[in-house]
């Protein structure tokens, strides 16, 4: 399998690290970014350890024209002037306080509608001229969208966001034969996670699931790695379910 040059927003840890490592395992060349600069020069750093050709961005926010575009170049330089794969995995979800519709924050909702709405449509429409056919994107949205979680009135709004701007984009974009797709995950235990919930992540909602246990983050890359590759050649548009059989139960 030939290297692909791969861009993964939101990879300071996390879900973003795990998939930055995911495609590094895989032999590409990843580049990743992350308004925390230092998270994601170490993730860079693990995916040169593992052997991958690997570069990380200065401080990084997706939701400026500047910082995107400035990235766009960057990772196209990176790549010999295309970018393969863009992963908009980058998100406020950390720290974001939880409450019924009428306490949330006006100026968090703003913010979380600029970073998880505006910041995927921003990458992309850097991205764009160094995308070319058999490129593609995977928006990372949330299984959120189709529980309707309480508490998360202005995250869960904005991740059925991304859902709509995945079709839109796959159907504009794929006239050039580039594929876009969401990945939606179910709860994942990552530090931002246990940040919300403290010890009961563990437990938490395991017994609405299929499969009856929590999942980490290695539980989603294989499917990350499915909707940016070749094996998903026809696949566009569409919303992939990681959650351990949450939703259908
Ligand atoms: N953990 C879960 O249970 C879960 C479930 C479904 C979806 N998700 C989604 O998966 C992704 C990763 O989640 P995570 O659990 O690793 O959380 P996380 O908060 O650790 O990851 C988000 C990353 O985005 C970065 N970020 C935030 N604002 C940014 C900005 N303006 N510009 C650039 N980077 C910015 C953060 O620094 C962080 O590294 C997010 O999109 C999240 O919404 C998470």
């Amino acid at each position: 399998m030939s290297p692909r040059t791969v861009l993964v927003t939101g990879a300071a840890g996390g879900l973003g690290r795990a998939f930055a490592l995911g495609f590094a395992a895989r032999g590409d060349r990843v580049a990743v970014a992350d308004l925390d600069a230092a998270g994601a020069a170490e993730t860079a750093d693990l995916a040169a350890r593992a052997g991958a050709a690997a570069t990380w961005s200065g401080k990084t926010d997706v939701s400026s024209v500047d910082d995107t575009t400035a990235l766009a170049a960057e990772v196209a330089a990176f790549g010999g002037g295309r970018i393969d794969v863009v992963v908009n995995n980058a998100a406020v979800y950390a720290g974001l306080h939880r409450g019924p519709l009428e306490e949330i924050d006006p100026d968090e909702f703003d913010l979380v509608l600029r970073v998880n709405v505006k910041g995927p449509w921003l990458v992309v429409r850097a991205c764009s001229p160094f995308l070319g056919a058999g490129s593609s994107v995977v928006n990372v949205a949330s299984a959120t969208v189709f529980s309707g979680s309480e508490q998360w009135l202005h995250y869960v709004s904005s991740k059925g966001a991304v859902l709509a701007m995945t079709r839109v984009m796959a159907k504009e974009l794929g006239r050039r034969e580039i594929r876009v797709n969401t990945l939606a995950p179910g709860f994942v235990l990552t530090e931002a996670s246990f940040g919300h919930l403290g010890e009961d992540a563990e437990t938490y909602g395991v017994e609405r699931g299929a499969l009856r246990r929590s999942s980490t983050p290695d539980d989603v890359v294989g499917a990350c790695l499915f909707l940016a590759g070749d094996d998903a050649r026809f696949v566009s548009g569409q919303t992939l379910v990681v959650d351990g059989g949450r939703q259908f139960l």
